[in-house]
């Protein structure tokens, strides 16, 4: 288990580029794989959760060739995997686990996905009952709800599903299931959540419908190869977004990063705040939007967050906790109860944390008070195996009166295989 002893450096200037889109690079092998022709990908994030997702495609007879800038994946069509001979490994990516039960529910034939410790407690009734409307035959632990998930697929009839929360990885996985259904699926939930399947598959070609916070997808419509580019991660950048704002004399320019409205509230949060990010050469690629962010340092002041924004930042709240906790006055999050059912629970890991560092944080089911400090203390900070903690106490450490370490950071590999060592070159100011 390695652990890391973070101090505070420079200011942090220049430019850097964050890793690819984790949520884009899941469904370019995922799209591209069932489509007809060869799909390429450029900027394909290679953390650990995607190498999952290309495993579990490779082992269901998916040509994948790989030379470290590029991906070329060779799709079979719509019904061309092959059933796998072996347990799906999703490893710690709750996206692989939910969206491939989406698939595999289409398939003629018996698969089980299964992961780490951490996965293995992750609720998956939450697309298992959807599934199962459908006609899917799923079983797994606690009555399907917990993984391992034996699939054993077939035809699928096409439901309108009103999901009870704003959760993409749902809408995903029964999209992916629409396509194998015998007419129209559609899904609508409570606030829009990341749209990038339903982007990707109009890209792809396929027969799909967007309506108020809901996605109608006809089944049978074969996908066709398409060039992929996949923007830097927003959620990546937001580390370095906040490290920018709380680290005094700092003036950071991120390049390529995905700037789609489902994913920009952070931005949102973090202007409310008075931090000072402006969005220059904004453009589209792959029918997603792009731009490049520069940020400088703020003075910011707490502020409420709750209803629509939550979806739309649902992913940055560990890093949104560490600004707050640098903020005049205290920030209030609700409508947050999803953030208990993340890579851990959030809300408590991040609860426990600030409080080592000096922080005074109240939690409530459903959000948390965090009360901002002049300065924050050191200590010991625990990741809990969650990549997003891990790197979030990592840049309170850049601010802190005294050394932060924290602990277990291996799961940064998850999503941001060099986050340490651009860490530390900001930190120091090296060229
Ligand atoms: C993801 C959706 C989100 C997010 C996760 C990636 C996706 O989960 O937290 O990291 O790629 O669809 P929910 O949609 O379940 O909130």
């Amino acid at each position: 288990m390695n652990s890391i002893s973070i101090t505070p450096g420079s200011s942090l200037k220049g430019e850097l580029v964050v890793p690819g889109d984790k949520s884009i690079s899941h469904r370019s092998i995922m799209l591209g794989a069932i489509a007809n022709g060869v799909t390429t990908v450029r900027g394909f994030l290679r953390g650990e959760d995607n190498m999952a997702t290309m495993a579990a495609f490779r082992a269901m007879g998916v040509r994948i060739d790989d030379d470290g800038h590029l991906l070329s994946i060779h799709g079979r069509g719509l019904h061309g995997l092959e059933e796998p001979g072996d347990v799906l490994d999703c490893g710690n990516s709750g996206t692989s686990m939910r969206l491939l039960t989406g698939l595999l529910a289409g398939q003629s034939f018996f698969s089980v996905l299964s992961g780490d410790q951490y996965l293995r407690k992750r609720p998956m009734k939450r697309v298992v009952e959807p599934l199962s409307r459908m006609g899917a035959r799923i079983l797994g632990r606690a009555g399907g709800n917990l993984a391992p998930l034996a699939i054993s697929g077939g035809t699928l009839n096409a439901i309108g599903y009103e999901s009870p929360v704003s959760s993409a990885q749902i809408k995903s996985a029964i999209m992916l299931a629409g396509l194998y259904a015998d007419g129209d699926t559609s899904v609508r939930e409570p606030s829009l959540s990341r749209d990038h399947s339903e982007r990707m598959f109009a890209l792809f070609g396929a027969s799909l419908e967007t309506f108020h916070n809901g996605v109608t997808v006809k089944g049978g419509v074969e996908l066709h190869a398409q060039e992929i580019h996949v923007p830097g991660d927003i959620s990546s950048a937001a580390f370095f977004i906040v490290a920018a704002l709380i680290t005094p004399d700092s003036e950071l320019l991120i390049r390529n990063v995905g700037v789609n409205p489902t994913r920009t509230g952070i931005i949102d949060v973090l202007r409310s705040m008075g931090g000072s990010i402006e969005l220059v050469n904004e453009r589209e690629v792959s029918a997603e939007p792009v731009a490049d962010i520069l940020v400088r340092s703020s003075r910011l002041k707490g502020v409420r967050i709750e209803g629509q924004t939550v979806p739309r930042a649902i992913d940055e709240f560990p890093a949104i906790c560490v600004a707050a906790a640098c903020a005049e006055g205290t920030t209030s999050v609700r409508d947050a109860r999803e953030l208990r059912v993340k890579e851990t629970d959030r809300i408590s890991a991040m609860a426990v944390n600030l409080r080592t560092l000096g922080v005074t944080v109240d939690e409530c089911d459903e959000g948390m008070d965090i009360t901002g400090v002049e300065r924050l203390g050191g200590g010991v900070a625990e990741s809990f195996g969650d990549h997003r903690i891990a790197m979030s106490l990592s840049v309170a450490g850049l601010v802190s009166a005294d050394a932060v370490r924290v602990n277990d950071i291996d799961c940064v590999s998850t999503s941001f295989p060099n986050f340490f060592s651009l860490l530390e070159r900001f930190r120091t100011g090296a060229p």
